[in-house]
Order: structure tokens, then C-alpha cells, then sequence
């Protein structure tokens, strides 16, 4: 199975996270088909995707080394998945977060796919053994879990069924380095991977941090955004540890006991109450009311920010 060529790209799904991957993969040269069970969808991807790339191109963000023009003509649409499928050598599926939806839709390729082709899912958090379980071709199959909006955060989590051809994911993540995205390999299956699971921990603790009135909420978000945030952009927290003492032996010698002290306090998982959960939205309303204008605005922010810190870690990276 497997072979080394990448081959074409069939994106099965052309919503917000099957416009980035179609940019991502003709940024790094490949051919993109987009496909979607709304042809008027694949239509809107196209025209967005244009749009996209001619702004990105001004503002020199356009990621790869071919222009616009190039990256616009490596990508089309399409209406028939069985022809889609012949010569794509990895397919990425990127339609409603719905298993037995995504079942539906892996049980139809395992049907006319070769032994060749990488079958990949976007889901943020099914879980592989569920979603390819029965499949003939579960080898070629693995989650690639992006994280949004993928053009400018590259981290992608690489997921295996337990039957998962080591080939599969080695092919994978070398194809992840090509469109210059960061794969990271999930040993085994957990819920949440990783990504989530040390999201929801942070999530977790703030919301304690909150309901029992230890600091307010957007003060709770400020530790983050001008505090370890800062930090957690270039390093994560095993590096922190490793250089805020003389490296991770001597880091844990001098706070292991404080951490498990500190560790130990922590409350059990939240109910999010609805009490809790309307004082945390009137306080980020002040800033960002939960209307599509403002909600919309603030998202353009927070890309454009990011846009930029990605353009500073690269500069960083090559120092
Ligand atoms: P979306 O709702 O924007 O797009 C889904 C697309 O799939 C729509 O265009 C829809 O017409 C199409 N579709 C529905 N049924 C189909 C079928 N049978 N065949 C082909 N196309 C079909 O969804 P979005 O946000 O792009 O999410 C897609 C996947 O990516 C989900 O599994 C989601 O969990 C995952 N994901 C989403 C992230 C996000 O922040 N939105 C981040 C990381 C992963």
C-alpha cells in the first residue's frame, strides 16, 4: 500500500474547513478537487477562495511559492465523487461533524477506492475506532485534525485507528510538512487528542477561577492573553518548565511540591450553570457584543493578529 507520491487531493466537503485544507494543499503545489453535496457550496468555496488568496497575495501573506494565479489553477470543483476519486492519492473529508454522516461517507469510499489512497477526516473529536470501524481499507485511514482557521495556525493532529498502517501516518505527516502545516502524532486514540484535552483543562480551571469569584472573567482572560499566552506561542509548557529553572530536573526538584499542592485544590469539572455561564457572557458582551457584526469584526481581528504572529514565528525559526 501507500506509495511515496502524495498524488492529487480530493476534499470531500467545501465548508469553512474544506476551503482552508483546498488553499493549504494548492499553496504546497498539489491539485485540489473540491467536491460537496451542494454545488452551490463548491461555487462559494471557489469565488471565496479567489478572494482570499488575491488579499493574502497584497499583503504578502500567501503562503508557498507560487502566486495566486498558480495556487488558483491547481484547484477546481467537481460533481462526481467516483471520478474524483481516480488518480487522488489523499482524500480529506470535511463534512459535518456527524458520525453517522462521516460513517456514511468513509463506507462509500471504502467501496471504490484502491489500496493506495489516504482516507482522512477532519472531525475535531470522533474518534477513529468509530468512525472506520468495519472498513476494508482501514489501513489508509486516519484523522488529521486541523485547528482553525488552519492558514494560520498549522498545528495538525495525526490520529490512527488502531489498525492504522504505520505507512499511512509516516506518508501523512510528511505530506503536512510539504504544505508546511506542524503534524503532531497522536500515539493512540484518546478522547479530545491532545489539542482539546489541554483546552478544556484551561477551560476548566477558568471556569472554577470564575464561579467561585477568585478573579473576574476578563481578567481570567488576560492571564492567558498577556500572560502565559505570551509565552506559549514559541515554547510549550515542558520547554517553560525546562527554562524557568536550571532545565526540568532541577525545575522539578524546586516546585514539584508546590505543583501538587497547587494541583491538588483543583475543584471537579464544572456543570457550566446557566448562572455562571450568563455572568461570563455579559462580561465578554462589554467588549464584543454577541451580535454577527461585532462577533464577525473581532474574528477579523483575531486572524489578522495571528496572520501576523505566524509571520513572526517564521522570522524567529529562521534566525
Ligand atoms: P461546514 O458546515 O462549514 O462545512 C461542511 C460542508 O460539508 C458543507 O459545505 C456541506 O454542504 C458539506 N456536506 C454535507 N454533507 C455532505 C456530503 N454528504 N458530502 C459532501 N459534502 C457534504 O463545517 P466545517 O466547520 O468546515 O467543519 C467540517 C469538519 O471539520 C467537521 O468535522 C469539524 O468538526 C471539523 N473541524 C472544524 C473546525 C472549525 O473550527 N470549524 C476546526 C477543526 C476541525
Amino acid at each position: 500500500m501507500a506509495s511515496s507520491e502524495p498524488g492529487d487531493v480530493l476534499i470531500l466537503g467545501s465548508g469553512l474547513i474544506g476551503r482552508s485544507w483546498a488553499m493549504l494543499f494548492a499553496s504546497g503545489g498539489f491539485k485540489v478537487k473540491l467536491y460537496d453535496i451542494e454545488q452551490q457550496q463548491v461555487t462559494n468555496a471557489l469565488e471565496t477562495i479567489r478572494k482570499e488568496m488575491k488579499i493574502l497575495e497584497q499583503s504578502g501573506s500567501l503562503r508557498g511559492s507560487l502566486s495566486s494565479e498558480e495556487q488558483l489553477s491547481l484547484i477546481s470543483g467537481c460533481s462526481n465523487i467516483q471520478a474524483a476519486v481516480e488518480g487522488a492519492g489523499h482524500i480529506q473529508e470535511c463534512v459535518p461533524e456527524n458520525l453517522e454522516l462521516k460513517k456514511k461517507i468513509f463506507a462509500q469510499l471504502d467501496q471504490i477506492v484502491d489500496d493506495k489512497v489516504v482516507l482522512s477526516s477532519s472531525t475535531s473529536c470522533l474518534l477513529p475506532s468509530k468512525l472506520f470501524a468495519g472498513l476494508a481499507h482501514v489501513k489508509q485511514c486516519l484523522v488529521v485534525h486541523p485547528v482553525n482557521p488552519p492558514y494560520y495556525v498549522p498545528l495538525v493532529e495525526l490520529v490512527p485507528h488502531p489498525e492504522t498502517a504505520p505507512a499511512t501516518m509516516d506518508r501523512t505527516y510528511a505530506l503536512m510538512q510539504k504544505i508546511g502545516q506542524s503534524p503532531v502524532r497522536i500515539m493512540k486514540e484518546i478522547e479530545g487528542f491532545a489539542l482539546n484535552r489541554l483546552q478544556y483543562a484551561i477551560i476548566g480551571e477558568a471556569w472554577r477561577l470564575v464561579e467561585e469569584e477568585i478573579v473576574s472573567p476578563s481578567d481570567l482572560d488576560l492571564v492567558m492573553s498577556d500572560g502565559l499566552g505570551m509565552r506559549y506561542a514559541f515554547i510549550g509548557p515542558l520547554e517553560t518548565m525546562h527554562l524557568n529553572a536550571e532545565g526540568m530536573l532541577n525545575y522539578c526538584d524546586r516546585y514539584r511540591e508546590g505543583m501538587k499542592r497547587v494541583l491538588k485544590t483543583f475543584g471537579p469539572i464544572p456543570d457550566f450553570s446557566r448562572a455562571t455561564t450568563e455572568k461570563v457572557h455579559q462580561a465578554m458582551c462589554v467588549n464584543v457584543p454577541d451580535d454577527p457584526e461585532h462577533l464577525g469584526a473581532r474574528r477579523q481581528w483575531r486572524d489578522e493578529c495571528l496572520l501576523r504572529l505566524a509571520k513572526l514565528k517564521r522570522q524567529m525559526q529562521s534566525q
